[in-house]
């Protein structure tokens, strides 16, 4: 059993940390996170078991989207820090046999990025292909009504060269334009440059973007999509088997999933996709008016990932990042059952098949950020959006309703060290504030008490570098209508793991169906141990369990796989 974790499979058995940069910790008191911060907070990482990092952008960047808009590409943004305290904290990682995966952002650059400062000056430019520029349609209009992710047409006019450029997010973040191979030629070698230099990785922004076709509007999923990407596989990453790579595709369907990360497809490791968390989004106005949450729809979601790349292809699994609201907030109960409501959310992720991400904070439990008015608020699209709601009609209060439930700034609080002021986040002022729970929800607190959501994920995290089961067994779920428990099983050889996650603040009895019934060893909970699921169970508020059969009592024949 023990060669399937070596070689291009050995990041299999490794759970991913994400640290957004800005809001992680602040070393020199300017009140931004850097990246000494960062190698200050290794050990606290390694005691957590985390295998690979993944850093949100650190290069340098006018931060008009925190960094999503890159101006270099071969800098660190001075507010970080310095190339050496790059290699600084690449060094003690790898001490630590911590891998750095890097944030990938080339759909877009930033309007400061020396090729778009070169292109917009002139049609002749050498730049000037490097972006996508388009006339004015007929009746000297905008080349077409696409509009832009973060509000307001996705086209801007540039009066000196008379024409306008794309951009899928802000105006200051233009498109490049992937169609040309000089463009691509530059982008392979930055990457060649980073994956010299010992990064274990890459997680590509919005990478299902780069094929598109403005003029017939397909922007995600082009038809020049899997195309480059092959050709990046084999100008940069391909004959490095230990390198991860993760594209963000929230088009992405199980089917295109498959084509991404297919086996025999050269491509990616994985794909982030996005149905389990969008599933609570309005149709028409998205997360900004949510719905109430379905634990049946989004079983079924999961499932779905499950029984597709079963074969396969490989999944993300995660709850949050840096974009979505705190998992506890939105799928557990940050009120009343914090602590059991994580531990059930981590419960009911990590024992999935696929690669386990943890969003920095997730580990102790921090919760949605708890702002009531606009001026709180620091992320683009939210104030953008702001104004495009009230400007439609909505009131604030309703929009800052829908904010607290979904907006960016959520998970973009500081991270919680401790009760220190500002949680000890920094000893200036936070460029953002901080959530004031951190008195109570903090690193010291949780890495202390050996009951704490933070010991919780250390558990399941060493589970998985333990049990090949939990890497590599064939899942199955169960209840499939029952829209109070998500219980599944794994199964590998005579190996078989039962796991049951109540996702409700109230007590839930079931009967339990013959193949989910289990005799075993208790592998974590987050009430008393569980080492028998019988014929009738019932599962205390957010209760959740998994439990390893032994191979004598595995209840069931395996399904065929
Ligand atoms: C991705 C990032 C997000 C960013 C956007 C544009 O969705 O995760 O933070 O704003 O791409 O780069
Ligand atoms: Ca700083």
């Amino acid at each position: 059993m023990s060669q399937i974790f070596t070689g291009d499979e050995a990041w299999k058995s490794k759970t991913v940390y994400q640290i957004y940069p800005r809001s992680f910790s602040d070393n020199n008191g300017d009140g931004i996170g850097d990246i000494p911060g960062i190698t200050s907070r290794l050990d606290y990482l390694q005691d957590l078991g985390i295998g690979l990092i993944w850093l949100s952008p650190i290069y340098k960047s006018p931060m008009d989207d925190n960094g999503y808009d890159i101006s270099g590409y071969q800098e660190i943004a001075a507010e970080f820090g310095t190339i050496d305290d790059f290699d600084q904290l690449l060094s003690e990682a790898r001490k630590r046999d911590i891998g750095l995966i890097l944030d990938l952002v080339v759909n877009h650059t930033s309007d400061e990025h020396p090729w778009f400062v070169d292109a917009r000056r002139s049609r002749d430019s050498e730049y000037r292909d490097f972006y996508i520029w388009r006339d004015a349609s007929e009746n000297h209009g905008l080349p077409n009504g696409h509009s832009s992710v973060f509000g307001g047409p996705a086209w801007t006019y540039e009066a000196a060269t008379g024409q306008y450029y794309f951009h899928e997010f802000s105006h200051r973040q233009p498109d490049l334009n992937w169609a040309n191979p000089k463009v691509r030629a530059e982008i392979y070698k930055m990457m060649n440059w980073w994956l010299d230099r010992g990064i274990a990785g890459f997680r590509m922004d919005v990478i299902d973007l780069i094929g598109k076709d403005v003029d017939q509007e397909i922007i995600p999923d082009g038809p020049n999509l899997h195309d480059y990407l092959q050709e990046m596989h084999r100008e940069t990453f391909g004959d490095r088997k230990d390198v991860l790579t993760v594209g963000e595709t929230w088009s992405a369907t199980p089917q295109t999933a498959l084509l991404y990360s297919g086996r025999d497809r050269h491509e990616l490791s994985m794909v982030f996709q996005f149905e389990h968390v969008t599933q609570g989004w309005d149709k028409l106005y998205g997360k900004w008016r949510p719905k109430p949450f379905d634990l049946v729809a989004l079983k079924s979601v999961l499932s779905k990932w499950q029984y597709a790349l079963a074969q396969d292809g490989w999944n993300s699994l995660f709850w949050g990042n840096h974009d979505l609201p705190r998992a506890v907030s939105q799928y557990g109960d940050a009120k009343g059952f914090r602590t059991e409501s994580a531990k059930m959310l981590a419960t009911a992720l990590h024992f999935l098949k696929g690669t386990p991400f943890v969003y920095q904070g997730e580990e102790i439990g921090m919760t949605n950020a708890p702002f009531h008015t606009i001026n709180q608020y620091k992320d683009i699209e939210t104030l953008n959006m702001y104004r495009l709601h009230l400007e439609a009609g909505l009131s604030s209060e309703d929009f800052i309703a829908g904010a607290n439930r979904n907006g960016r700034d959520n998970a973009r609080t500081p991270m919680q060290w401790s009760a220190a002021p500002n949680g000890g986040f920094t000893t200036g002022t936070p460029w953002i504030e901080s959530n004031p729970n951190f008195s109570e929800i903090n690193a010291e607190v949780s890495v202390s008490d050996d009951t704490s959501i933070w010991n919780y994920y250390r558990r399941l995290i060493g589970l998985r570098k333990e049990l090949p089961v939990m890497v590599h067994g064939v899942y199955r779920a169960f209840l499939d209508g029952h829209d109070k428990i998500f219980a599944y099983s794994r199964t590998l050889g005579s190996e078989r793991i039962c796991v049951m996650a109540n996702f409700t603040a109230h007590s839930v009895s079931v009967d339990v169906p013959d193949n989910l019934q289990t005799h075993g060893r208790s592998l974590i909970a987050n009430y008393e141990p569980v080492d028998t699921i019988g014929r009738e169970i019932t599962l205390r508020p957010y209760e959740a369990f998994a439990v390893l059969a032994s191979s004598e009592n595995r209840g069931d024949n395996p399904p065929a796989s």
